[in-house]
């Protein structure tokens, strides 16, 4: 039997650091709220599981601009909105579509990040997920009062309290307690609420929320880490994990990890689902999906292409290499681990020297699958068929055209094929999912406390 794939849409203003300068493409898109509202539209429209936003809280500085260095500095993918104030306005202009965003734990605080995506739960009607991520790029602490990025596994130890924070707060309202009872006078039944009183090593929160118990009493929680902690992180805590992957026989030893993993922390492997990233090109033939590739490639400079690296690497100056050998051992660095090791296996893998591997990345990170809707729609089944995913999170080159080739072309071809819904049958995040509920009584094969 066909195999059902998840589906998120990544919308990632300026993603492509050159398919934005195409003469259809609308990069004002980036701080354009109306731009959001279409995109999320189309997403339902294709009845996707969600539109998801990343974040960083720092513009991606490749070099010293302060002290003057300015090559290829100006990165379209510094410029957009705090994704958490765009989730709400979302969640009134569609009925079905997930909602997600990424809020990392290195420079938040457990109680407002809960108590803020417990709100849009409330908003969307139980649609809300939030993507913990530590922060790889170095330059956010710079904005939160440190001279340096915290220790790679100092974040952990950090996400790690922080999310079952998170979650005990989520949880400390019982079903039913908010009464607001006129006959009596009781508004809420205190027996039901529960003080967390958590007092650990990096916070101490007493709670319960403001917010009561939301629709899904727990969001739906994304992670993207491929660190060993990361992974252990992912393998205990997270509904759905991101990855970055360019190989199908790799990409299955990563899922297979995350759920022997996730057995050993007693859940049900079935409940927590891998997402591939990969960005669609798509023509009407793989002749002109390949001649669109292209074209938008052309538009990427190589001064930005290969400052683009520089944050994903840690900081390494890839100006300083052979621009026409492979790229060599990268060095150890505090930034996050998975760019690092993805830089190094694409040129190694695909025998691509480092200004073709910066081109690779500039066109983005994720899996390319380039081709007609047919072509695309035969590698998403075969990730899928192979274990190797449980779905994809596409990210477009760019919009309106790009995502509007994914949600009205390739997706269709997945429907037509049986591989993805044609209606949406649930009203939650985690029912479109197939994720533990909560809202409800726990059974058997959750295998989650
Ligand atoms: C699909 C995807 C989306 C991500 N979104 C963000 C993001 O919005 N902000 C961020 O700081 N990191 C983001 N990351 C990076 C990771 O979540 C993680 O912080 C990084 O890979 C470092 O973790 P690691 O050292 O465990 O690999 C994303 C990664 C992937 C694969």
């Amino acid at each position: 039997m066909t195999k059902m794939l998840s589906l998120a849409l990544f919308l990632f203003p300026g993603y492509h650091l050159g398919a934005w300068r195409l003469p259809d493409a609308v990069p004002e898109l980036d701080l354009t709220i109306e731009h959001y509202v279409r995109a999320a539209k189309l997403a339902e429209e294709a009845k996707l599981d969600a539109i998801f936003f990343e974040d960083q809280a720092a513009v991606r500085r490749s070099n010293d601009i302060l002290a003057g260095d300015t090559y290829g500095a100006a990165n379209p993918r510094s410029i957009h909105f705090d994704p958490t104030m765009v989730l709400p306005a979302l969640a009134m202009v569609t009925t079905h579509l997930g909602l997600a965003a990424t809020s990392t734990t290195t420079f938040n605080d457990p109680y407002n990040l809960a108590r803020r995506f417990s709100t849009l739960d409330f908003l969307s009607h139980g649609r809300a997920g939030w993507n913990l991520v530590t922060s790889f790029n170095e330059d956010e602490a710079q904005n939160f009062g440190l001279d340096a990025h915290l220790a790679h596994a100092a974040r952990y130890a950090r996400a790690s309290e922080f999310v079952d924070v998170v979650t005990g707060l989520w949880e400390s309202w019982e079903k039913g307690a908010i009464t607001r009872d006129k006959k009596t006078g009781s508004y809420f039944d205190i027996e039901k609420m529960h003080f967390l009183q958590h007092a650990g090593e990096h916070f101490t929160v007493r709670g319960p929320l403001t917010t009561g118990r939301s629709p899904q009493v727990r969001p739906v929680i994304f992670q993207a880490g491929s660190s060993e902690p990361g992974r252990e992180l992912a393998a205990r805590t997270a509904d759905v994990v991101f990855t970055l992957q360019s190989d199908i026989v790799e990409a299955k030893a990563f899922r297979d990890d995350i759920r022997a993993r996730a057995v050993r922390f007693g859940r049900n492997p079935e409940k927590i689902k891998i997402l591939v990233g990969m960005t669609p090109i798509v023509g009407t033939t793989d002749e002109d999906a390949r001649e669109l590739a292209a074209r938008m490639m052309a538009l990427i400079p190589d001064d930005l292409a290969l400052s683009n690296l520089k944050p994903l690497a840690g900081g390494v100056d890839f100006r300083e290499f052979d621009l026409n050998a492979p790229v060599p051992e990268l060095p150890e660095s505090n930034a996050g681990k998975s760019h690092r090791e993805a830089i190094m296996s694409v040129s190694r893998d695909q025998n691509l020297s480092v200004i073709e591997t910066a081109r690779y990345f500039a066109e983005g990170s994720y899996l390319k699958m380039i081709g007609s809707p047919a072509s695309i729609a035969d590698t998403m089944q075969e990730w899928r068929e192979a274990g190797a995913c449980d779905g994809f999170l596409a990210v477009p080159t760019h919009y309106p055209t790009g995502v509007e080739d994914f949600t009205g072309l390739v997706v269709p071809e997945l429907q037509r094929r049986g591989a993805f819904r044609t209606e949406y049958t649930g009203a939650h995040l985690r029912d479109h999912l197939g994720l533990t509920k909560y809202d409800q009584t726990p059974t058997a094969d959750d295998g989650q406390s």
